[in-house]
């Protein structure tokens, strides 16, 4: 199978002062096309470091991260930027909507960012709103969402550009376990669906049964699941 990522000897430290904090330590590992991989950890453990290295945001301190070919460790600010831009969804704990635009607005914005006119934009927004179930709120600023509706114009956000690649970081750890399980199942459809490569970060084994691949992050290194709970 194709991989969509490829992790080579990966590692993260963190400076405390005098000491150094080893958290991700020499990783090495491949993410499949179309496949829906779990990194499950205790709080700590490294897996937003693990995904925030994947998505470009933050460096590593040796190693590299190759998507589609390419090492985004090594572009430019600016190119990894656009390489953002163009093959990536990102999922949050917090939503992180924009407050300050509508639901519409906050769905259309990663297309209007890609160069597409505000029509086709909001065409666009339009369908992934209404295949998130959110038909009829296009008008609402997120604080009138509940949680669980906020994370699903967050999805639609996350899709209307079709990215290669979907990370999602503890997207239900904000949802009570019910909503929680409603938004992991659209997510999980939504990607199927489209054949897109999710990653997704989470403490909750309950949350990594679906998964095709299941990694636990376990002092620094990867190791398949046992799905013990933490
Ligand atoms: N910018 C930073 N500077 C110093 N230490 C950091 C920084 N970011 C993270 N760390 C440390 O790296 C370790 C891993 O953090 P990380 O946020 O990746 O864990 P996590 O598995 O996502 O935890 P959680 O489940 O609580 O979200 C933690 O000990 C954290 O304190
Ligand atoms: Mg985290």
């Amino acid at each position: 199978m194709q991989s969509v990522v490829r992790i080579e000897r990966l590692t993260k430290v963190y400076e405390e002062g005098e000491r150094q904090r080893v958290v991700l330590d020499d990783l090495s590992v491949e993410f499949s096309s179309g496949q829906f991989t779990t990194v499950r950890g205790r709080s700590g453990s490294g897996k937003s470091t693990l995904l925030n290295l994947i998505a470009g945001i933050d460096e590593p301190t040796r190693g590299q991260v190759m998507i589609g070919g390419r090492s985004i460790s090594k572009m430019s600010p600016r190119e990894r930027a656009h390489y953002r831009r163009d093959n990536l969804g990102f999922i949050f704990q917090f939503f992180n909507l924009i407050p300050t635009l509508t639901v519409l607005e906050n769905v259309s914005l990663p297309s209007e960012l890609s160069g597409r006119s505000e029509a086709e934009s909001h065409t666009r927004a339009a369908q992934l709103i209404d295949q998130v179930g959110l038909s009829g709120r296009e008008a609402d600023f997120p604080d009138r969402l509940s949680g669980g509706e906020q994370q699903r114009v967050a999805i639609a956000r996350a899709l209307v550009e079709e990215p290669v690649l979907v990370l999602a970081d503890e997207p239900t750890g904000n949802l009570d376990r019910v909503t929680g399980e409603l938004v992991l199942s659209m997510l999980e459809e939504l990607i199927r669906a489209r054949g897109l490569t999710l990653i997704l970060a989470t403490h909750s084994h309950r949350i990594a049964q679906s998964a095709d691949q299941k990694w636990a992050l376990v002092d620094g290194k990867l190791e398949p699941d046992d799905e013990t709970p933490f």
